[in-house]
């Protein structure tokens, strides 16, 4: 799989032909005011919650690129609202099959993926303070590739179940601390998960949450794993 990175929590991430944008947050953040969002194709959005930070450009790029949007049954309303029709709602502990846009069956067979909707100990309101639902996490199996984007969350042994019964290659986790999960914690976490390829995410955005590149690497690879931190505009195959 091909992944792009467009700062914080933000992933472009190609399965199979598939383009699958994860919580776009792109116009507001400083560390990312050199990507262009025009330039950004995508069939699907995943958004994990409804924090500012995660949603803020959920209804421009939603807009822009035509994607069908995918989040908890709040999230997909406020969507609604928002103007937009293209979308799918789900809740933790659902899992769906989407197919992307295609004109034949056999083209479907290829071009499907899974979503499974993974619990993830956080909150989430909308920017004004309404109710935003579960937050939560996304297991995304398509072919032989399969992956964790744990969303903003804290360590749980719910995690336990991910290594135990879905295995997935990789794990997108965050590492910032103070509102997640730190590196400590994303280590066990990742060990739960059964996953040695971790992206971080959710780090060095904001004051509270500036970590030290070198030490977390240092953390993951003396436990036997590796961590990756993308560059912001950065692309990126990994074998999924
Ligand atoms: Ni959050
Ligand atoms: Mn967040």
């Amino acid at each position: 799989m091909k992944i792009s990175y467009f700062g914080h929590s933000c992933f472009l991430v190609e399965i199979n032909t598939i383009k699958i944008l994860f919580d776009p947050f792109i116009t507001p953040n400083e560390l990312a005011k050199n990507i262009n969002v025009s330039e950004i194709k995508s069939d699907f959005i995943l958004i994990s919650h409804g924090h500012e930070d995660h949603i803020a450009d959920a209804v421009l790029m939603a807009n822009k690129t035509g994607a069908k949007v995918v989040s908890n049954w709040e999230i997909i309303s406020w969507m609604g609202k928002n103007g937009i029709t293209k979308t799918h709602p789900m809740n933790t502990g659902g899992k769906w099959k989407f197919y992307k846009d295609s004109s034949t069956i056999s083209d479907q067979e290829i071009k499907n993926f899974t979503v499974k909707c993974t619990n993830a100990v956080h909150s989430s309101s909308f920017p004004d303070g309404t109710y935003g639902g579960n937050p939560m996490g996304f297991l995304i199996e398509s072919g032989k590739e399969k992956f964790y984007y744990s969303g903003d969350t804290a360590l749980t042994t719910d995690m336990k179940l991910i290594g135990e019964y879905d295995k997935p290659a990789v794990a997108f986790l965050p590492i910032g601390d103070n509102f997640t999960m730190g590196i400590e914690d994303a280590v066990i976490a990742a060990e739960f998960a059964g996953c040695k390829k971790i992206i971080g995410l959710h780090y060095d955005t904001f004051g509270f949450i500036k970590i030290n590149h070198g030490e977390a690497k240092k953390k993951f690879s003396d436990s036997g794993k590796e961590l990756i931190l993308m560059e912001i505009g950065e692309e990126l195959e990994v074998e999924g």
